[in-house]
């Protein structure tokens, strides 16, 4: 009977969890206090005012930082201050706490790279009555000043190097600190009062009267619960929010605070509910949503109108946090004819706790990419997975034996379709206990591996962090016995909550036990039957709760038997992966090979251990349309290495929709298939032709692309730089790069190739902006010489716009194989693509493609070739590891027929010229990648 409860209990939490995208699950602004005040403060004026108190000001100069306090203007006594300091030439950071607290806000440690900054000098350039100026850095290296500006209310300018501001902290005085902490201090007082009497005194029935009055008394108490959806958060300590707005001076377009289905360029918010970042689980999600997705990243770039540059603010804040986004226009001089208005964004960032501890990345004129590298240098550099995961992943929820798998590596081989990994959803493990494998389903799983591996290819394992409450289960016992799991506002009992397995718990990732804890999990003796060749996919990581407010867990839960849950909340993915990839690096005894995770929720820094994916998205165009905009918007806040479920999670896609799926996807830089367990099974040959040979074709363009696309993800690893761009990105002088469609619905991948998907029904043809200079058409590599103008391109069934860009070499492998490790020593085929100057440059990366040797003993090729004056040379960066032969060069747009083309040792090259695509094609030039060369043509 009680089984048979516990599957209906099971399949109602099955259902609660996969009805259509709920909103009423989710809080909208009005059900949050905190955010609903912070709007009142902005509507009504009615904030608290505060103002520095420059007697106070001082630079610390060992540890240059500069401080100075605040004061509520109702006050006498300063509660707050103010630090400055920068931290890496050109960031600032500004931090705002209590002086004196009663009660410390919780900062969390970890999710910055280091806390030990080689701070930059600190000075006071001068100060008068009405503003302190200060500089970080020395003038001759890359510095940042900023004004503090006394009065009324206090502001802080953070200035170009012309003196202008680039950001404006509290311009309209929207700053607001909440300090009410009485009722939670008082509870404080009475358990101190109780344990002391516990002790002292044995008479119960004084006990009892005491008890009574300590009830009346709390009645009087002010009562700070919030209740939503059936759920109550106790809030003991208080409103405690922050909140603060932010001015991008002369700027009209902002851009990310991922995650969210939303256009890429930020829209004004004042009219509907602010952007939200809270990690929650939420299936079937809308597009043009403000609502919170699975992850947060906290960060804003602005690009300041008519520059060739990008800023960046991160507002490091795990709490729950809203963001409002204006417009503001200003009235700057009259002109002879009519007014000159100059236009601003504000971002109103209020989050529910914590300090304010803002970084901002002042981006030099003419350098497009340096707020990337500066904002890695903070949260670190993208991980560099191991190249198998820069292939095709096939994955289904789920696939249920491992005979199904056995049978999936077979069929790819037949309809010739190549592939590299195998994905095994929650169903493979013995009843959703994760670190197992279902002995009936999945009886021999090395043997499964061995034979993927044997063509080369990997599987994925999904390990959720929900530990299945099960009394015989040894990982819970142990996990039990250590006292790992979260607990529940009591700080006492463990938190429960229900999720896959039924009644679960939660590791607390916040203790550095727990986090070691969980990596030995991944040990080979540990994880019967897992294997090298087996990788990991974090799931449900918000965490994911069914019977939990807002589907996660309540915000007064306990970390490290004090810390709320509501402090570190969008954090804990990020934990859960920090946990999984330190394991998977130990697991190896010379802990030298790249682990590949994959992860649904994450935070700033998340980047440096996992892949992201977009969630639980819909087979529908409109979702499709919406990925590019929402994979974009990751990699312009740090997180480059992303997809989405290629073909819709939910739902059924037609043949049609599956297809142009494919199409798009087979460029994102993560790219997998994905469908829900109740969609009909959808694997590449199931709609048959003309689909499965336009799916087979999108995939093997992959493969051939993966020289190219596996350098990008080494320059992201190591530069930052996002690897699917918006147009305006590569082109920041093209005002037409911002247009909407262009901005949202065509992209590029690093700077040498433009993609425009086709997301309607029934599309043939698509209006394609190309940015001025040479594009060469993908498919039939003709050359469009563009003025900067829209182009009507084809777009049967069979292809989508795609071009190369003129001025750039792209590396490509041409024989595609079953697997990428199969092609591991093919040769390379180079696609030189001249510009109007009849000049290009590129580079390519190579190594072993899955260890650390590239880092600890400089194992690896980095060759930098050019064309210029027509010859075609390189440029060895680091040349230690096997070259790779290049069999074909093929040199696109230099108008001319050649007379002779020769190698540095003056040996004539054979060549021939298809002059209808004005193409010269080398063969068999007896070159590799690794040495140096030139060719000369003439
Ligand atoms: C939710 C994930 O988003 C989805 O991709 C996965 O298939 C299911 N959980 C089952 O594990």
């Amino acid at each position: 009977m009680k089984k048979i409860i516990c599957f209906f209990l099971f399949l109602f939490f099955l259902l609660l969890c996969c009805e259509c995208a709920d909103q009423s699950k989710f809080k909208l602004c009005s059900q949050s206090t905190f955010c609903e005040n912070n709007r009142e403060i902005r509507k009504n004026g009615s904030g608290p005012r505060f103002s520095f108190v420059p007697s106070s000001a001082k630079v610390d100069e060992n540890k240059n930082l500069f401080q100075i306090d605040l004061l509520r203007s109702d006050e006498v006594e300063p509660r707050l201050f103010v630090e400055i300091s920068s931290v890496i030439p050109g960031v600032v950071r500004v931090k705002i706490n209590e002086k004196d607290p009663d009660l410390n806000r919780y900062e969390v440690e970890g999710v910055l790279l280091t806390e030990n900054f080689n701070y930059q000098n600190a000075e006071i350039v001068s100060q008068n009555e009405e503003l302190i100026l200060l500089r970080f850095g020395s003038e001759k290296e890359k510095h940042a000043d900023v004004k503090l500006v006394y009065g009324s209310s206090w502001k802080i300018e953070i200035l170009n190097s012309g003196g202008e501001p680039i950001m404006v902290l509290n311009n309209d005085s929207l700053f607001n600190f909440e300090m009410d902490k009485k009722d939670f201090l008082l509870n404080k007082q009475k358990e101190k009062e109780k344990e002391a009497e516990a002790k002292n005194s044995d008479n119960e029935k004084e006990k009892e009267e005491e008890e009574e009055e300590e009830k009346n008394q709390e009645d009087d108490q002010p009562n700070y619960e919030e209740r939503f959806g059936g759920n109550t958060d106790s809030r003991p300590y208080g409103p405690s929010s922050v909140a603060l707005d932010v001015i991008f001076p002369d700027t009209e377009h902002i851009y990310g605070l991922p995650e969210h289905s939303t256009k890429l360029s930020l829209e004004d918010t004042e009219e509907g509910e602010p952007f939200r970042l809270y990690n929650v689980d939420i299936l079937e999600y809308e597009t043009e949503s403000r609502m919170s997705l699975y992850g947060s990243i906290p960060v804003i770039i602005s690009k300041p109108n008519n520059q060739k540059t990008l800023h960046g603010i991160f507002w490091f804040n795990p709490s729950d946090t809203w963001i409002d986004i204006s417009t503001q226009e200003t009235q700057t001089k009259k002109k002879l004819f009519g007014k000159n208005s100059r236009v601003s964004k504000r971002a109103h960032w209020m989050s529910e706790t914590g300090v304010i501890d803002l970084f901002i990345m002042t981006g030099q004129e003419g350098k497009m990419y340096q707020v990337f590298e500066m904002y890695d240098t903070l949260t670190g550099f993208p991980y560099f997975p191991p190249s198998f995961s820069v292939a095709y992943h096939q994955c289904r929820w789920s696939y249920k034996t491992q005979k199904e798998i056995q049978n999936l590596n077979e069929k790819f081989d037949e309809y010739d379709i190549p592939v590299d990994v195998f994905w095994m959803d929650i169903d493979h493990t013995d009843g959703k206990k994760y670190f197992t494998f279902d002995s009936r389903t999945y009886p021999d799983p090395k043997q499964l591996s061995k034979t993927v591996s044997d063509k080369g290819r990997k599987l994925v394992a999904i390990v959720d962090p929900h530990i299945k409450k099960e009394n015989s289960w040894e990982l819970y016992k142990e996990a039990q016995s250590n006292d790992y799991f979260i607990k529940k506002s009591d700080r006492k009992t463990d938190y429960e909550g229900h999720c896959w397995p039924g009644t679960s718990k939660w590791p607390d990732f916040l203790n550095q036990k727990v986090i070691e804890w969980w990596g030995s999990r991944f040990s080979y003796d540990k994880y019967e039957g897992s294997t090298s060749n087996m990788h990991i996919w974090n799931d449900m990581n918000e965490p994911a709760i069914f019977n939990g407010p807002e589907m996660s867990i309540p915000r007064d839960t306990i970390h490290l038997g004090e810390i709320e849950h509501r402090n570190i909340h969008n954090s804990y993915g990020f934990f859960v992966t920090k946990g999984t990839f330190e394991g998977l690096i130990k697991r190896n005894q010379d802990q030298n090979e790249r682990p590949f995770i994959l992860t649904r929720s994450f935070f700033a820094g998340s980047q440096r251990y996992s892949t992201i994916w977009t969630g639980d998205n819909m087979a529908n165009w409109d979702q499709l349309k919406y990925t590019e905009s929402m994979l974009l918007s990751l990699g312009l806040a740090g997180a480059p290495l992303s997809g989405e479920d290629a073909g819709g999670f939910l739902n059924n896609p037609d043949e049609e929709l599956f297809a142009r799926w494919f199409q798009t996807s087979a460029f994102h830089p993560f790219f997998r298939s994905h469908s829900h367990t109740d969609t009909k099974r959808r694997e590449p040959w199931v709609f048959g032709d003309p689909y499965t040979s336009i799916i087979r074709e999108s995939v093997k363009i992959r493969y051939s692309l993966l020289p190219f696309y596996y350098t990008q993800f080494y320059k992201a690893s190591t530069k930052g730089k996002p690897i699917m761009r918006p147009l305006w990105l590569v082109f920041p002088e093209d005002a037409n790069a911002l247009n909407e469609e262009v901005e949202n619905f065509s992209y590029m991948i690093s700077s040498s190739m433009l993609v425009s998907p086709i997301s309607e029904k029934n599309q043939i043809s698509k209006d394609v902006y190309l940015p001025k200079g040479c594009w060469y058409d993908f498919h039939t590599l003709e050359k469009i010489n563009s003025k900067g103008a829209t182009y009507k391109i084809d777009a049967p069934l069979e292809k989508i716009p795609i071009f190369y860009r003129g001025g750039k070499i792209v590396p490509r492998k041409m024989r595609v194989r079953r697997s990428s490790h199969l092609m591991q020593n093919d040769p390379i085929t180079l696609f030189v693509f001249l510009d109007e100057n009849k000049k290009s440059s590129g580079s390519i990366f190579i190594d072993d493609g899955h260890s650390y040797d590239f880092k600890n003993s400089n194992k690896y090729i980095h060759q930098k070739i050019s064309f210029q004056n027509n010859k075609l040379f390189t440029k060895t960066l680091n040349s230690n590891y096997d070259p790779a032969l290049i069999e074909r060069i093929l040199i696109f747009g230099l108008e001319q027929t050649p007379k002779n083309i020769m190698d540095n040792n003056n040996q004539d090259l054979i060549f021939n010229v298809d002059e209808s695509i004005d193409m010269i094609t080398i063969k068999k030039p007896n070159l590799s990648i690794g040495h140096d060369w030139q060719i000369l043509i003439q």
